[in-house]
């Protein structure tokens, strides 16, 4: 398999992680008036900011196709979870989506494959789109275990049901987050087509529609070699993403 027959529209999502105070509210609103304007490149973008940030987000891009999302969620629409979001939440404060199962998240967190599917299965019960995270360790990589464990944690964080509109697939190598280093495209493309195979044997069409997004260090200068592997369906940005011209000039890669 290499190209998909299928037309993915790209989805370029950063994600803010825990970054992000009232100062940095003009870097999202300079990314929503950029990606609006007619000339734009043809991608979906979105910011998942802090919870903190995203209802007045919400307001201030409002008249903007820029796309909010969550960065976590918890599995109960409301209750007593002292600190955690709801999907539902999220959902009212303006989030189409919603990012779990984030390497962050599994190591801080002690995150599993079970609690994220459960995670994607509540963000799909609130409306949301479940941005499901995947990927190895330097250590998994090293003893040729990439493919294994992708397949691994593809069946168990993914919810049966999934379509093309309700979840999408980031696959970021947890040794290529925050270090500056990235997989060869030979390497991407392989995790990449991998992953499409799998997702088409469980899902069949909804699995050839799904995007899937390369995560890991995504930069202005490596985007257009990222973004152009068969089957990577756009990218998810962390430090990247804080500034606007930077996160611009990776969604510039579509242009
Ligand atoms: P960096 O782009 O900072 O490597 O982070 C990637 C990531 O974790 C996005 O979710």
């Amino acid at each position: 398999m290499t190209d998909n027959p299928v037309q993915i529209r790209p989805l370029v999502a950063g994600n803010w992680k825990m970054n992000g105070l009232k100062t940095a509210f003009s870097e999202a609103i300079a990314v929503a008036e950029a990606i609006s304007k007619p000339d734009a490149a043809p991608a979906d973008v979105m910011i998942c900011p802090p919870a903190t940030m995203l209802m007045v987000l919400t307001e201030v891009t409002h008249d903007h196709k820029l796309l909010l999302g969550g960065q976590d969620c918890h599995t109960a629409e409301s209750g007593a979870h002292t600190g955690d979001v709801s999907p539902e939440m999220l959902k009212d404060a303006g989030a189409t989506a919603v990012i779990v199962g984030h390497s962050e998240r599994r190591s801080d967190h002690g995150e599993l494959d079970r609690h994220v599917r459960a995670k994607a299965e509540a963000a799909r019960r609130a409306g949301l789109t479940a941005i499901i995270c995947i990927g190895e360790t330097a250590g998994e990589r090293g003893v040729g275990m990439t493919l294994d464990v992708i397949k691994r944690q593809l069946s168990g964080s993914v919810p049966d049901g999934a379509t093309a509109a309700n979840t999408v697939i980031a696959y970021e190598p947890v040794w290529a987050i925050g270090t500056g280093l990235t997989p060869t495209p030979d390497d991407v493309a392989e995790v990449h087509t991998e992953i499409r195979k799998t997702l088409v044997d469980r899902f069949q069409a909804e699995g050839q529609a799904m995007r899937i997004l390369y995560g890991g260090s995504v930069k202005p200068d490596n985007a257009k070699t990222l973004l152009a592997i068969a089957n990577v369906n756009g990218a998810l940005v962390g430090g990247a993403s804080l500034k606007a011209s930077d996160f611009l000039g990776i969604v510039a890669a579509y242009s």
